[in-house]
Protein backbone atom coordinates (compact mmCIF):
# COMPACT_ATOMS: atom_id res chain seq x y z
CA UNK A 1 0.00 0.00 0.00
CA UNK A 2 1.34 3.30 -1.12
CA UNK A 3 -0.33 5.86 0.55
CA UNK A 4 1.65 8.34 -0.50
CA UNK A 5 0.07 8.34 -3.64
CA UNK A 6 -3.17 9.23 -2.62
CA UNK A 7 -2.24 12.96 -2.86
CA UNK A 8 -6.34 14.50 -2.28
CA UNK A 9 -9.40 13.23 -0.59
CA UNK A 10 -10.60 12.45 -3.76
CA UNK A 11 -7.92 9.88 -4.41
CA UNK A 12 -9.41 8.18 -0.82
CA UNK A 13 -12.88 8.40 -2.20
CA UNK A 14 -11.82 6.91 -5.62
CA UNK A 15 -9.91 3.98 -3.40
CA UNK A 16 -12.61 3.20 -1.11
CA UNK A 17 -14.76 2.96 -4.22
CA UNK A 18 -12.11 0.28 -4.95
CA UNK A 19 -11.95 -1.76 -2.23
CA UNK A 20 -15.75 -1.59 -0.45
CA UNK A 21 -19.27 -3.52 -1.54
CA UNK A 22 -21.72 -1.18 -3.53
CA UNK A 23 -23.87 -1.73 -0.73
CA UNK A 24 -21.34 -0.59 1.79
CA UNK A 25 -20.22 2.39 -0.60
CA UNK A 26 -24.36 3.52 -0.94
CA UNK A 27 -23.94 3.22 3.11
CA UNK A 28 -21.37 5.24 3.55
CA UNK A 29 -21.04 8.09 0.90
CA UNK A 30 -25.33 8.58 0.66
CA UNK A 31 -27.51 9.93 2.44
CA UNK A 32 -31.46 11.14 2.90
CA UNK A 33 -33.76 11.10 -0.39
CA UNK A 34 -32.22 12.44 -3.10
CA UNK A 35 -28.57 13.20 -1.73
CA UNK A 36 -29.54 17.34 -2.58
CA UNK A 37 -28.33 18.17 0.67
CA UNK A 38 -25.64 16.23 0.68
CA UNK A 39 -24.52 17.26 -2.86
CA UNK A 40 -24.97 21.24 -1.59
CA UNK A 41 -23.09 20.30 1.56
CA UNK A 42 -20.21 20.64 -1.28
CA UNK A 43 -21.39 23.15 -2.94
CA UNK A 44 -21.54 25.72 -0.39
CA UNK A 45 -18.06 25.72 0.00
CA UNK A 46 -17.69 25.94 -3.91
CA UNK A 47 -19.51 28.95 -3.85
CA UNK A 48 -16.90 30.70 -1.19
CA UNK A 49 -13.57 32.36 -3.01
CA UNK A 50 -10.56 33.00 -0.90
CA UNK A 51 -8.89 36.29 -0.93
CA UNK A 52 -4.97 36.06 -0.07
CA UNK A 53 -3.22 38.76 1.79
CA UNK A 54 -0.46 39.53 0.07
CA UNK A 55 3.16 40.40 1.18
CA UNK A 56 1.98 39.47 4.62
CA UNK A 57 5.10 38.68 7.16
CA UNK A 58 4.01 35.30 7.79
CA UNK A 59 6.01 32.14 8.78
CA UNK A 60 7.30 29.18 7.30
CA UNK A 61 5.16 26.88 8.77
CA UNK A 62 1.93 28.54 10.12
CA UNK A 63 0.37 27.16 13.29
CA UNK A 64 -2.27 25.00 12.88
CA UNK A 65 -2.91 23.47 16.20
CA UNK A 66 -6.30 25.06 18.29
CA UNK A 67 -7.17 24.38 21.26
CA UNK A 68 -11.04 23.40 22.74
CA UNK A 69 -11.99 22.74 25.93
CA UNK A 70 -8.43 23.09 27.08
CA UNK A 71 -6.59 20.61 24.99
CA UNK A 72 -4.89 21.44 22.27
CA UNK A 73 -5.20 19.63 18.39
CA UNK A 74 -2.57 19.65 15.72
CA UNK A 75 -5.29 21.05 13.53
CA UNK A 76 -8.41 22.03 13.73
CA UNK A 77 -10.27 19.52 12.18
CA UNK A 78 -12.02 16.35 14.55
CA UNK A 79 -13.07 12.75 13.49
CA UNK A 80 -17.04 13.73 13.46
CA UNK A 81 -19.04 10.37 15.16
CA UNK A 82 -19.66 7.56 12.79
CA UNK A 83 -21.12 4.17 12.75
CA UNK A 84 -21.05 1.18 12.05
CA UNK A 85 -17.35 1.59 11.05
CA UNK A 86 -16.99 -2.50 11.36
CA UNK A 87 -18.30 -2.57 7.85
CA UNK A 88 -15.03 -0.95 6.90
CA UNK A 89 -12.42 -2.59 8.87
CA UNK A 90 -11.70 -5.29 11.63
CA UNK A 91 -10.01 -2.76 14.20
CA UNK A 92 -13.22 -0.17 13.75
CA UNK A 93 -13.16 2.75 16.13
CA UNK A 94 -9.59 1.18 17.39
CA UNK A 95 -8.09 1.73 14.69
CA UNK A 96 -9.92 5.45 14.31
CA UNK A 97 -9.01 6.35 18.52
CA UNK A 98 -5.29 5.29 17.35
CA UNK A 99 -4.61 7.28 14.38
CA UNK A 100 -6.41 10.27 16.43
CA UNK A 101 -3.59 9.51 18.86
CA UNK A 102 -1.04 9.35 16.75
CA UNK A 103 -1.69 12.31 14.57
CA UNK A 104 -2.73 14.47 17.52
CA UNK A 105 -6.35 14.49 16.66
CA UNK A 106 -9.54 14.11 18.39
CA UNK A 107 -12.20 11.29 17.99
CA UNK A 108 -15.89 11.67 18.39
CA UNK A 109 -16.98 8.27 19.47
CA UNK A 110 -20.44 7.31 18.40
CA UNK A 111 -22.55 5.13 20.93
CA UNK A 112 -22.93 2.63 18.14
CA UNK A 113 -19.96 1.30 18.29
CA UNK A 114 -18.76 -2.27 17.74
CA UNK A 115 -16.07 -2.55 20.25
CA UNK A 116 -17.28 -1.22 23.97
CA UNK A 117 -16.64 2.69 24.55
CA UNK A 118 -13.89 1.96 27.59
CA UNK A 119 -11.60 -0.06 24.71
CA UNK A 120 -11.96 2.98 22.48
CA UNK A 121 -11.19 5.75 24.96
CA UNK A 122 -8.16 3.25 26.13
CA UNK A 123 -6.98 2.61 22.98
CA UNK A 124 -7.38 7.16 22.72
CA UNK A 125 -4.97 7.96 25.38
CA UNK A 126 -5.18 11.96 25.41
CA UNK A 127 -9.17 11.60 25.33
CA UNK A 128 -11.90 11.09 23.08
CA UNK A 129 -15.60 12.92 23.55
CA UNK A 130 -17.88 10.28 23.62
CA UNK A 131 -21.75 10.97 21.32
CA UNK A 132 -24.12 10.33 23.20
CA UNK A 133 -27.58 8.81 21.25
CA UNK A 134 -30.79 7.46 23.84
CA UNK A 135 -32.09 4.56 24.04
CA UNK A 136 -34.38 5.20 26.70
CA UNK A 137 -35.52 7.16 29.43
CA UNK A 138 -33.14 9.30 31.85
CA UNK A 139 -32.12 6.21 33.84
CA UNK A 140 -30.65 4.66 31.05
CA UNK A 141 -29.05 8.34 30.07
CA UNK A 142 -27.37 8.23 33.21
CA UNK A 143 -26.06 5.41 33.15
CA UNK A 144 -24.40 5.78 29.57
CA UNK A 145 -23.28 9.30 30.66
CA UNK A 146 -21.95 7.71 33.71
CA UNK A 147 -20.08 4.56 31.58
CA UNK A 148 -18.17 7.20 29.40
CA UNK A 149 -17.31 9.33 32.06
CA UNK A 150 -15.64 6.61 33.86
CA UNK A 151 -13.89 5.58 30.92
CA UNK A 152 -12.59 8.91 30.26
CA UNK A 153 -14.66 10.73 27.78
CA UNK A 154 -13.35 14.56 27.87
CA UNK A 155 -16.60 16.04 26.34
CA UNK A 156 -20.29 14.56 25.61
CA UNK A 157 -21.41 15.26 22.48
CA UNK A 158 -25.69 15.07 22.42
CA UNK A 159 -26.62 14.56 18.73
CA UNK A 160 -30.11 16.13 18.22
CA UNK A 161 -31.16 15.13 14.72
CA UNK A 162 -31.41 11.93 14.51
CA UNK A 163 -33.98 10.44 16.98
CA UNK A 164 -35.68 9.39 14.48
CA UNK A 165 -35.08 7.05 10.99
CA UNK A 166 -34.43 8.65 7.76
CA UNK A 167 -35.14 7.49 4.17
CA UNK A 168 -31.71 6.40 3.24
CA UNK A 169 -33.11 5.53 -0.58
CA UNK A 170 -29.54 4.95 -1.94
CA UNK A 171 -28.19 2.37 0.61
CA UNK A 172 -32.20 1.11 0.26
CA UNK A 173 -32.02 0.91 -3.12
CA UNK A 174 -28.35 -0.57 -3.06
CA UNK A 175 -29.66 -3.40 -0.30
CA UNK A 176 -27.16 -2.45 2.47
CA UNK A 177 -27.96 -4.71 5.67
CA UNK A 178 -25.44 -4.58 9.04
CA UNK A 179 -22.87 -7.47 7.76
CA UNK A 180 -22.99 -10.02 10.51
CA UNK A 181 -19.43 -9.36 12.24
CA UNK A 182 -21.31 -5.85 13.00
CA UNK A 183 -21.40 -5.70 17.11
CA UNK A 184 -22.86 -2.94 19.00
CA UNK A 185 -20.66 -3.32 22.49
CA UNK A 186 -20.87 -0.09 23.41
CA UNK A 187 -24.64 -0.70 23.80
CA UNK A 188 -24.38 -4.58 24.42
CA UNK A 189 -22.25 -3.41 27.47
CA UNK A 190 -25.15 -1.02 28.95
CA UNK A 191 -27.85 -3.57 28.57
CA UNK A 192 -29.70 -1.51 25.89
CA UNK A 193 -28.88 -4.60 23.26
CA UNK A 194 -29.08 -8.11 23.74
CA UNK A 195 -29.52 -10.70 20.82
CA UNK A 196 -29.07 -10.11 17.15
CA UNK A 197 -27.49 -6.78 15.69
CA UNK A 198 -30.68 -5.36 13.71
CA UNK A 199 -30.20 -5.92 10.02
CA UNK A 200 -30.88 -1.89 9.11
CA UNK A 201 -28.04 -1.37 11.85
CA UNK A 202 -30.32 0.84 14.30
CA UNK A 203 -32.09 0.39 17.38
CA UNK A 204 -34.62 2.92 18.12
CA UNK A 205 -33.60 6.03 19.89
CA UNK A 206 -35.87 8.03 22.52
CA UNK A 207 -36.01 11.62 21.22
CA UNK A 208 -34.16 13.91 23.61
CA UNK A 209 -36.16 17.06 24.76
CA UNK A 210 -34.98 20.54 25.65
CA UNK A 211 -35.99 19.34 29.62
CA UNK A 212 -33.72 15.83 29.09
CA UNK A 213 -30.90 18.35 27.55
CA UNK A 214 -30.85 21.18 30.47
CA UNK A 215 -30.78 17.57 32.87
CA UNK A 216 -27.76 16.33 31.02
CA UNK A 217 -26.62 19.56 31.35
CA UNK A 218 -26.58 19.44 35.20
CA UNK A 219 -25.59 15.70 35.67
CA UNK A 220 -22.62 16.33 33.92
CA UNK A 221 -19.03 18.02 34.59
CA UNK A 222 -17.84 17.27 31.22
CA UNK A 223 -18.06 20.15 28.34
CA UNK A 224 -21.63 19.28 27.14
CA UNK A 225 -21.60 19.54 22.79
CA UNK A 226 -24.51 19.49 20.72
CA UNK A 227 -24.55 18.18 17.01
CA UNK A 228 -27.12 19.14 14.82
CA UNK A 229 -28.12 22.41 15.39
CA UNK A 230 -29.08 24.68 11.98
CA UNK A 231 -30.82 27.96 13.62
CA UNK A 232 -29.71 30.57 15.78
CA UNK A 233 -32.47 30.48 18.10
CA UNK A 234 -31.56 26.71 18.93
CA UNK A 235 -28.33 27.81 19.24
CA UNK A 236 -29.62 30.63 21.63
CA UNK A 237 -31.59 27.94 23.92
CA UNK A 238 -28.38 25.68 23.88
CA UNK A 239 -26.19 28.44 25.35
CA UNK A 240 -28.30 29.21 27.40
CA UNK A 241 -28.87 26.26 29.02
CA UNK A 242 -25.05 26.10 29.83
CA UNK A 243 -24.45 24.06 26.68
CA UNK A 244 -20.57 24.43 25.78
CA UNK A 245 -20.39 23.70 22.50
CA UNK A 246 -22.85 23.30 18.88
CA UNK A 247 -21.73 22.10 15.95
CA UNK A 248 -23.77 22.79 13.30
CA UNK A 249 -24.19 19.84 11.66
CA UNK A 250 -27.22 18.12 9.14
CA UNK A 251 -25.91 14.84 9.70
CA UNK A 252 -23.83 14.73 6.28
CA UNK A 253 -27.08 15.00 4.83
CA UNK A 254 -28.12 11.53 6.31
CA UNK A 255 -31.77 12.64 7.50
CA UNK A 256 -33.73 14.94 6.05
CA UNK A 257 -32.68 16.02 2.51
CA UNK A 258 -33.77 19.08 1.36
CA UNK A 259 -32.42 20.32 4.75
CA UNK A 260 -29.60 24.17 3.91
CA UNK A 261 -26.22 23.65 3.86
CA UNK A 262 -23.50 23.72 6.98
CA UNK A 263 -21.96 26.11 5.61
CA UNK A 264 -24.78 28.31 5.31
CA UNK A 265 -26.78 27.82 8.47
CA UNK A 266 -23.64 28.51 10.40
CA UNK A 267 -23.18 32.21 9.70
CA UNK A 268 -26.72 32.63 11.77
CA UNK A 269 -25.50 30.35 14.44
CA UNK A 270 -21.71 31.69 14.66
CA UNK A 271 -23.78 35.33 15.00
CA UNK A 272 -25.73 34.57 17.66
CA UNK A 273 -23.47 32.33 20.31
CA UNK A 274 -19.90 32.30 18.33
CA UNK A 275 -19.05 35.05 21.30
CA UNK A 276 -19.88 32.66 24.43
CA UNK A 277 -19.61 28.95 22.90
CA UNK A 278 -17.65 27.01 20.61
CA UNK A 279 -18.87 26.79 17.24
CA UNK A 280 -18.11 23.74 14.94
CA UNK A 281 -19.26 22.74 12.03
CA UNK A 282 -19.35 19.47 9.62
CA UNK A 283 -20.80 18.38 6.38
CA UNK A 284 -18.89 18.20 2.69
CA UNK A 285 -15.72 19.36 4.57
CA UNK A 286 -12.86 17.77 2.01
CA UNK A 287 -10.01 19.86 1.88
CA UNK A 288 -7.52 21.98 3.39
CA UNK A 289 -9.31 25.07 1.83
CA UNK A 290 -12.71 24.24 2.97
CA UNK A 291 -11.61 24.23 6.44
CA UNK A 292 -10.30 27.43 5.80
CA UNK A 293 -13.48 28.86 4.68
CA UNK A 294 -15.24 27.48 7.71
CA UNK A 295 -12.73 29.14 9.97
CA UNK A 296 -13.01 32.35 8.15
CA UNK A 297 -16.91 32.40 8.72
CA UNK A 298 -16.54 31.94 12.69
CA UNK A 299 -16.67 28.13 13.33
CA UNK A 300 -13.41 26.88 15.48
CA UNK A 301 -12.92 23.45 14.24
CA UNK A 302 -14.26 21.28 11.46
CA UNK A 303 -15.67 17.86 12.17
CA UNK A 304 -14.97 15.26 8.93
CA UNK A 305 -17.09 11.94 8.54
CA UNK A 306 -16.52 9.94 5.10
CA UNK A 307 -13.33 11.39 4.59
CA UNK A 308 -11.95 9.53 7.37
CA UNK A 309 -13.72 6.54 6.72
CA UNK A 310 -12.14 6.41 3.51
CA UNK A 311 -8.70 6.01 5.07
CA UNK A 312 -10.39 3.71 7.40
CA UNK A 313 -11.98 1.20 4.74
CA UNK A 314 -8.30 1.65 2.59
CA UNK A 315 -5.59 0.89 5.32
CA UNK A 316 -7.15 1.25 8.42
CA UNK A 317 -5.39 3.02 10.95
CA UNK A 318 -2.60 4.29 9.11
CA UNK A 319 -5.13 5.27 6.48
CA UNK A 320 -7.25 7.05 8.71
CA UNK A 321 -3.99 8.92 10.39
CA UNK A 322 -3.16 9.66 6.21
CA UNK A 323 -6.52 11.44 5.81
CA UNK A 324 -5.70 13.20 8.66
CA UNK A 325 -2.22 14.64 7.78
CA UNK A 326 -3.70 15.31 4.35
CA UNK A 327 -5.69 18.16 5.58
CA UNK A 328 -3.42 19.30 7.77
CA UNK A 329 -1.11 19.12 4.94
CA UNK A 330 -3.39 21.16 2.91
CA UNK A 331 -4.06 23.42 5.49
CA UNK A 332 -0.78 24.54 6.47
CA UNK A 333 -0.31 25.57 2.73
CA UNK A 334 -3.64 27.27 2.34
CA UNK A 335 -2.26 29.23 5.29
CA UNK A 336 1.07 30.05 3.93
CA UNK A 337 -0.60 30.96 0.47
CA UNK A 338 -3.10 33.16 2.18
CA UNK A 339 -0.53 35.46 4.36
CA UNK A 340 -2.25 33.68 7.52
CA UNK A 341 0.72 32.80 10.90
CA UNK A 342 -2.24 30.71 12.16
CA UNK A 343 -5.64 29.37 12.53
CA UNK A 344 -6.85 31.86 14.84
CA UNK A 345 -6.44 35.12 12.62
CA UNK A 346 -8.71 33.64 9.89
CA UNK A 347 -11.72 36.35 9.92
CA UNK A 348 -14.46 36.95 7.14
CA UNK A 349 -11.67 39.29 5.10
CA UNK A 350 -9.66 36.00 3.79
CA UNK A 351 -13.33 35.37 1.65
CA UNK A 352 -15.57 35.85 -0.59
CA UNK A 353 -18.99 35.07 -2.12
CA UNK A 354 -18.87 37.66 -5.25
CA UNK A 355 -19.58 34.70 -7.72
CA UNK A 356 -17.67 33.84 -11.17
CA UNK A 357 -18.94 32.53 -14.07
CA UNK A 358 -19.35 29.37 -13.86
CA UNK A 359 -16.82 27.04 -16.79
CA UNK A 360 -18.68 25.88 -19.52
CA UNK A 361 -18.86 21.92 -19.08
CA UNK A 362 -17.44 21.49 -22.60
CA UNK A 363 -14.37 23.26 -20.58
CA UNK A 364 -13.46 20.38 -18.70
CA UNK A 365 -14.60 18.23 -16.13
CA UNK A 366 -15.94 19.14 -13.30
CA UNK A 367 -13.92 20.65 -10.47
CA UNK A 368 -13.14 17.82 -8.08
CA UNK A 369 -13.21 15.28 -11.25
CA UNK A 370 -10.30 17.14 -12.34
CA UNK A 371 -7.51 14.98 -12.01
CA UNK A 372 -9.48 12.00 -12.83
CA UNK A 373 -8.11 10.71 -15.25
CA UNK A 374 -7.13 7.57 -17.05
CA UNK A 375 -3.63 7.97 -15.92
CA UNK A 376 -5.09 8.66 -12.17
CA UNK A 377 -7.02 5.89 -12.27
CA UNK A 378 -4.04 3.45 -12.77
CA UNK A 379 -2.21 5.60 -9.86
CA UNK A 380 -4.99 5.14 -7.38
CA UNK A 381 -5.14 1.15 -8.14
CA UNK A 382 -1.08 1.02 -7.77
CA UNK A 383 -1.16 2.78 -4.52
CA UNK A 384 -4.05 0.32 -3.05
CA UNK A 385 -2.41 -2.61 -4.84
C1 LIG B 1 -21.50 6.24 7.79
C2 LIG B 1 -21.86 7.37 8.73
C3 LIG B 1 -22.31 7.08 10.01
C4 LIG B 1 -22.63 8.12 10.90
N1 LIG B 1 -22.98 7.82 12.19
C5 LIG B 1 -23.20 8.82 13.08
C6 LIG B 1 -23.40 8.53 14.45
O1 LIG B 1 -23.36 7.39 14.90
N2 LIG B 1 -23.63 9.59 15.28
C7 LIG B 1 -23.67 10.88 14.84
O2 LIG B 1 -23.90 11.81 15.64
N3 LIG B 1 -23.43 11.18 13.55
C8 LIG B 1 -23.19 10.18 12.67
N4 LIG B 1 -22.91 10.49 11.36
C9 LIG B 1 -22.83 11.91 10.93
C10 LIG B 1 -21.40 12.44 11.11
O3 LIG B 1 -21.09 12.60 12.46
C11 LIG B 1 -21.21 13.83 10.46
O4 LIG B 1 -22.22 14.69 10.90
C12 LIG B 1 -21.19 13.78 8.92
O5 LIG B 1 -20.60 12.61 8.44
C13 LIG B 1 -20.43 14.99 8.39
O6 LIG B 1 -20.47 15.04 7.00
P1 LIG B 1 -19.29 14.49 6.03
O7 LIG B 1 -19.42 13.01 6.03
O8 LIG B 1 -19.66 15.10 4.72
O9 LIG B 1 -17.98 14.96 6.57
C14 LIG B 1 -22.57 9.47 10.47
C15 LIG B 1 -22.11 9.75 9.17
C16 LIG B 1 -21.76 8.72 8.30
C17 LIG B 1 -21.22 9.07 6.94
Amino acid sequence: MDLAALLRLADFEQAAELVLSAPTLAYVNGGAGGHRTVEHNRAAFEAVWLRPRVFADTCEAPDTEVTLFGRTFSSPVLLAPTSPQRILHEDAELAVARAAQETGALSIVSTDTHFPFPDIAAAAEDGCWFQLYAYDGRERIAETIEMAEAAGATALVVTADAHYPARRVSAQRAGFRTPPEVDFGTMRQLGILQGDVPASARIGRFPVTWDDLAWIRERTKLPVVVKGVLRAGDARRCSDLGVDGIIVSNHGGRQLDGVLPTLVALDEVVTEVGHERVVLVDGGVRSGTDIVKALALGARAVCVGRPYLWGLAVAGQAGVAAVINLLRLELGDALRQLGVAQVADLDSSFITTATAPRPHPADGPDHGQVDRTRHHDTIVRRAIR
